[in-house]
């Protein structure tokens, strides 16, 4: 019998909760390397749970590296990196190419109990016919059907499945956009999203810095205005009333477009979602979401809703360069839709990092500053940039990767931490941050405090 003990009191579900306990003994060498673990039936049996449950927490070890099954035979403690978390000179050092937890602002926590209807999803798709020529380049009749209802529920949005566009993703729509947008420079929030900032460029557009916190009020030669009005990325603001109608005059006035980046709405747990900027005017703004949250990064799915004297352009693009998600992976999002699968991982998800937001701000306030209000899956934080680097390097060599703030900045020349939570199991992240306090307390005790 393996010594877990499981608390129904407990808000995190079971699955979580021997997963947790189980990587634990594999860490503290209680499990060793080949250690063969016992079966679901009986361990389920034993602890008193449906093997389901054990079934989702050694699904989840397997997929983290620290199990390994061989078919009919059961699971088994895996090798390599488990050895190299375990032995302390060896741990997760720079120079051990074991993967670092990502603490990034963008990985997401996903509920392993909904495992069940993902694999449904998989099965649907194999079971499936594929089209077999080149299909709607605005995406799958269904899935803009299912996006067009979330919307109208989570974001306020009334649109109809014809306004709905599949994309690969929030910088595949962006990239769609800009091809078919006139000549000009796109301004972009400074601090701002990395990977919008790369886009614009590698499309061969100058990137114009917009101030994150400040009202917009002059957009005059640029052909777009990239924006996180929900959540500014990375500073956390949502954006003021009055600055969302000063951003749309500046659009109006300059004949550019807004482009909202809706990225991680969904996930607020102070206050009801923001409502989406597009529905202030949806002639002037375009809306980017994206599965990259609610479900996976690496599912490369999103989708846009866009002005009316766009679409057709965009469509035109996307036909005649072939560029549209793959079907298998619109095709399974139906399913993932359909079956409330979104739904709950969003729900179970919000719930985590309700709960975990609050212990990263107890553990680093004492050390420094919140740079806003703390929502979705991340907490950005200033402080000396020497203080962040040391940090973000103590961080990585015990296994954890935190960015530092400065690589949002342009001109901006802020300093400090972005801290995600949505990445690492609850051990991990207890472990993560006692690295920054210690190394934060260190650094605030030879110096005195000071703003970066
Ligand atoms: C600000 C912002 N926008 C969008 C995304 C998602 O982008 P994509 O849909 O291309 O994965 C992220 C992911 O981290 C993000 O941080």
């Amino acid at each position: 019998m393996l010594p877990v003990r499981l608390d129904r009191d407990d808000q995190r579900p079971l699955g979580a909760q021997l997963a947790d306990q189980v990587r634990r003994l594999v860490l503290d060498g209680a499990l060793e390397r080949g250690d063969r673990l016992p079966a679901t039936r009986r361990l389920a049996a034993d602890l008193g749970i449906s093997r389901g449950v054990v079934e989702q927490a050694f699904d989840q070890l397997r997929a983290e590296g620290w199990l390994e099954a061989r078919r009919g035979a059961g699971s088994w403690v895996a090798g390599g990196s488990v050895a190299a978390a375990r032995a302390p000179a060896r741990r997760r050092t720079a120079s051990v190419a074991a993967p670092l937890v990502m603490m990034d602002a963008g990985t997401p926590w996903i509920d392993p109990r909904h495992a069940a209807t993902w694999r449904r999803a998989w099965r649907e798709v194999s079971a499936a016919t594929p089209p077999r020529g080149y299909d709607d380049p605005r995406g799958l009749p269904d899935l803009r059907q299912l996006v067009a209802e979330r919307l109208g529920r989570q974001r306020g949005l009334a649109v109809d499945a014809d306004a709905v566009r599949i994309t690969g993703g929030t910088t595949a729509g962006l990239r769609h956009l800009l091809a078919v947008l006139p000549a000009g420079p796109v301004a972009v929030e400074d601090p701002g999203y990395r990977a919008a900032v790369a886009t614009v460029r590698e499309c061969g557009r100058e990137v114009r810095d917009l101030p994150a916190l400040a009202a917009v009020t002059d957009l005059a030669g640029c052909a777009a205005a990239y924006v996180t009005p929900a959540h500014q990325h990375p500073l956390g603001r949502v954006m003021p009333a009055d600055d969302r109608l000063a951003l749309l005059a500046a659009a109006r006035a300059a004949d550019a477009l807004v482009v909202e980046d809706d990225y991680d709405s969904e996930f607020r747990y102070d206050v009801a979602p923001v409502p989406a900027l597009t529905a202030l005017d949806p002639d002037r703004v375009a809306y980017l979401g994206t599965a990259s949250k609610a479900v996976l990064p690496s599912l490369r799915l999103g989708w846009a809703v866009l002005p009316d004297r766009l679409a057709e352009r965009f469509d035109r693009h996307r036909e005649v360069t072939h560029d549209a998600p793959p079907w298998p992976v619109q095709r399974a999002m139906v399913t993932l839709l359909r079956d409330g699968y979104v739904d709950a991982v969003v729900r179970s998800a919000r719930r985590v990092y309700a709960e975990r937001a609050p212990r990263v701000v107890t553990a680093l306030s004492p050390y420094a500053t919140l740079a806003g209000p703390v929502a979705g899956m991340y907490a950005t934080w200033l402080l000396p940039h020497e203080r962040a680097v040391a940090a973000r390097d103590a961080a990585e060599r015990a296994g954890f990767r935190v960015n530092l703030l400065r690589d949002y900045c342009r001109r901006a020349g802020l300093a400090g931490l972005v801290v995600g939570f949505g990445g690492p199991t609850d051990e991990e992240l207890d472990r993560a941050l006692d690295v920054l306090v210690q190394v934060l307390r260190r650094a605030g005790e030879q110096a005195p405090p000071s703003r970066g």
